[in-house]
């Protein structure tokens, strides 16, 4: 890593500090008793649009659960459609922060998105909670003290996934992905955990996001008969890729395994062609804790739709702020404790209780999953307590 690409607490004091006096960022410049002002920036078009309504609802549920408040303060929502479109992210995490002024800026669900918001935050000092994208450099080499994220690194949910299959015998497997930064972190993830437990991927397949033309690509795996095949696709390509798979013949031939993205929150839509397939991720429907419960319940009577794990990210990124602003009563001048809050919180969130890592990424139990009907079923814990490796973070 290059001297300036460590940007250590020290760093980050100084530029906001700078921030105040020279760009007059709104966190320093607000006063007291005005309102918080909160960015949105999710996808609300595209195939990833689902997601970020599911985001925003869990944000907005955790903060009516705190009387529709933050630290006593009444709350100002600015929100902006990122249309998982990368080369807008950077103007668009810009708007938010110099002219709408906000005090924390949520998003996004795209790793190339978040690399725009990843540099907004940086240079500006803004508060950043990252509710999904699983870009590993936003809590690795470009890693800071006011970037944190409720969800997951890509290779998280993805890495538990090689041991299962290679214990299961599977010993040759084909890969397949959307060719961006999400998908190659998942893929490398799988690679990891399964050829450290002894397997082979023979062969790894992709498309360009966000198409969903899977037919040529899965031909190909038909003729390669592997084991099984690990993949990495998310909202409306998930449903797609799983009608398909159904409709080329392939179901109950070769094994469909995949990070848990590509059967969350698309059950209802993809019909019985889903029953059977067997993920990894942080959460599942059915986890018999109280908070899932009540969390399912109230998500459901407020909402009129099921909870995801989409939402489940969402609304943790809501507690994480209550209990960030809770520690300096609405104060976002205290900014060091105001940290310090939300490094040290314990998130009792409806996957289970979490804590952050130094790198400000969730440690947690990454689940093992099988749909059955309309629920992806917990069936076990793949890994337990799991921390991203945060390779290259200097912080902490
Ligand atoms: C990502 O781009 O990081 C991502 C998108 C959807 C689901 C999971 C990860």
């Amino acid at each position: 890593m290059t001297k300036n690409q460590t940007f250590g607490r020290r760093e980050f004091l100084k530029t906001a500090a700078a921030a105040a006096g020279v760009a007059s960022l709104p966190n320093f410049a607000f006063a007291q008793g005005a309102k918080i002002r909160v960015g949105l920036m999710l996808p609300y078009t595209g195939i990833y649009a689902q997601l970020g309504v599911a985001i925003t609802n869990g944000f907005k549920l955790a903060v009516t659960e705190n009387g529709g408040k933050l630290g006593g303060r009444e709350i100002e929502y600015f929100t902006v459609d990122d249309e998982s479109d990368p080369s807008k992210a950077t103007d668009n995490a810009n708007k938010l922060v110099t002219r709408d002024k906000v005090d924390v800026l949520i998003g996004t669900v795209h790793s190339g998105v978040e690399m725009g918001i990843v540099k907004i935050a940086r240079e500006s000092g803004v508060l950043h909670i990252n509710p999904n994208a699983g870009a590993a450099a936003a809590t690795g080499a470009l890693c800071a003290p006011n970037i944190f994220r409720t969800s997951f690194t890509n290779w998280q949910p993805a890495y538990p996934m090689g041991k299962v299959l290679a214990d299961r015998g599977i010993k040759r497997v084909v890969t397949l992905t959307h060719k961006y930064a999400a998908g190659d972190e998942a893929i490398e993830g799988f690679k990891e955990g399964f050829t450290k437990a002894g397997g082979t991927v023979v062969k790894e397949l992709s498309l360009p996001f966000p198409s969903e033309e899977f037919q040529s690509l899965l031909t190909e795996i038909a003729s390669i008969k592997p084991d099984a095949v690990f993949v990495f696709f998310a909202g409306s390509a998930g449903i797609k890729l799983i009608k398909d798979w159904k409709a080329a013949g392939l179901k109950g031939k070769i094994g469909l395994y995949g990070s848990g993205f590509l059967t969350d929150g698309i059950l209802e839509a993809v019909g019985d062609a889903a029953e059977g397939i067997e993920t990894t991720l942080h959460y599942g429907d059915g986890i018999e804790t109280p908070k899932n419960k009540t969390f399912r319940l109230n998500y459901a009577k407020t909402f009129k739709l099921q909870p995801d794990v989409y939402a489940v990210q969402g609304y943790d990124a809501g507690q994480l702020l209550v209990a960030g602003l809770k520690a300096v009563k609405g104060d976002m001048n205290k900014k060091k404790e105001l940290i310090t809050a939300m490094e040290t919180a314990k998130i009792d969130s409806p996957r289970g209780v979490w804590t952050m890592s130094k790198a400000h990424n969730p440690i947690q139990d990454i689940y093992l999953r099988k749909v059955v009907g309309k629920e992806n079923k917990v069936m076990g814990v793949a890994h337990k307590a799991l921390a991203d490796p945060a390779r290259g973070c200097k912080m902490g």
